[in-house]
């Protein structure tokens, strides 16, 4: 899986340093391009002579080399790897790299840094539990990096507790599991539609439900992960898509996300329909807002939208998986499974709106995966960028597996 990859080591001052020699070794074993970059107090841990034989590369740990002037150029480096691994990261540089304190060569690459970013702490355990790393780490993990979580035991300092760094054989399968988790869909293309549609009344009002698209841009961003190039055809929602793998398609109508849905349809290897599309659109929509007037009921005639999952249904081609989603309130599963068979699908993501923690708005989901073939997957209400790596197993294990 680490063959050929281009990983960068960040090195800094801790005594969990000298396990990274052990590190290195096993990246360049398993066929990976290491670059280390040593921070100046790592150097006193480690040499660079140790990491320089061992990677076959010359360690950067300054901007410049002092005596020739050639500039080490960090946005460059950032631009190579495929990913950066940062092992040990003391409390100094975890703090540095959250906030953006760019005073050395490694948190300097961090900043420009276009790839993964796996960080290991080790620390003494008293600095490890302070509420100042806790909220560091915090942050790290929101802007997408990976902690490698310590363990507990013996420390440098003799006291026992959380903060040994993780074991280098540990770290490199942590590695060497990502590169294979993102490697899963690549190659696939993949289309999803999320959020809600909404359809006009008149200028000023609109039918429409309260889907958030949460749900549907969590599956965008975990197929992307995994290598897939993904199409999102996305309702009107407030969130935003910067994952550079997946192109946003934005819509309003129902009509207007089935046009996009069958352009792509035909090319996609998977796709997913999460969106919860309307049903009905006002067959004339009013050119002026309509006024109330003297009678106490108003009839708005309505027509049937198209149905997006069952048109994809329809056409699809053999190879291709189809995956709908059901939100019911009573008779669940019977209606899923129906709609599972008239919309000719493979998968259908059930949700009930009975559950606590499931449906609209939620940051979380408690999902059922019923499958074709009749298997069944129960799982916890867990958060949606769960609930996405969820479904997308079910996806690449049954359908996709090399
Ligand atoms: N769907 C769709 N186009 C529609 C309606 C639904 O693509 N016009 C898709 C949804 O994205 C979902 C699945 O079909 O994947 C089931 O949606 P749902 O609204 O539950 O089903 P309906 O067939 O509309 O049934 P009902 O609203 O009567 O429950």
């Amino acid at each position: 899986m680490l063959e050929g990859k281009k990983i960068i080591l960040g090195v800094t001052g801790g005594i969990a340093a000298y396990k990274t020699v052990i590190l290195a070794r096993l990246l360049v074993k398993a066929g990976a391009e290491v670059q280390v970059i040593m921070t100046p107090n790592a150097k006193e841990f480690i040499t660079p002579l140790t990491m320089s034989t061992i990677t076959s590369k010359p360690v950067i740990s300054e901007f410049f080399t002092a005596n020739t002037g050639e500039w080490h150029s960090h946005v460059d480096l950032g631009v190579w790897a495929d990913a950066m691994v940062i092992a040990p990261a003391t409390a100094s540089t975890i703090a540095k790299l959250a906030n953006g304190v760019a005073d050395n060569m490694l948190v300097t690459t961090y900043l420009s840094s276009k790839s993964p970013v796996f960080i290991a702490p080790a620390m003494d355990l008293d600095m490890m539990r302070h509420p100042t790393t806790i909220h560091n780490l915090e942050m790290l993990k929101s802007y997408g990096n990976h902690i490698i979580e310590p363990t507990s035991g013996e420390l440098a300092s003799h006291l026992v507790g959380k903060g040994r760094m993780e074991e280098p054989e540990n770290i490199f399968n942590v590695l060497s599991d990502f590169f294979e988790t993102t490697s899963q869909l690549e190659g696939k293309k993949v289309l999803i539609t999320a959020g809600p549609t909404v359809e006009s009344i008149d200028p000023v009002r609109f039918i429409s439900n309260h889907s958030s698209g949460k749900m549907g841009y969590a599956i965008a961003e975990e197929c992307a992960l995994r290598g897939a190039e993904v199409t999102l055809v996305s309702g009107p929602v407030s969130l935003s898509m910067t994952n550079s793998n997946v192109n946003l398609v934005k819509v309003n109508t129902a009509c207007e996300m089935y046009a996009k849905v069958m352009g792509h349809t035909d090319e996609s290897d998977l796709v997913v329909l999460c969106a919860a599309v309307a049903d009905y659109r006002a067959e004339q929509i009013s050119e002026r807002k309509i006024k109330r007037d003297a009678t106490d009921t108003l009839t708005i005639k309505l027509v049937e939208n198209p149905d997006i999952a069952k048109a994809v249904g329809e056409k699809k081609h053999s190879g291709q998986v189809v995956v709908g989603f059901a939100l019911e309130t009573d008779n669940e599963e019977e209606h899923a499974r129906e709609k599972l068979a008239k919309k000719n699908l493979d998968m259908i993501v059930l949700n009930s709106l009975n559950d606590k923690g499931a449906g609209f708005k939620t940051d979380t989901n408690k999902v059922t995966i019923l499958e074709r073939g009749g298997a069944v997957h129960n799982y916890e209400c867990k958060s949606k960028r769960l609930v996405a790596k969820d479904i997308i197993d079910v996806v690449v294990n049954n359908h996709f597996a090399k």
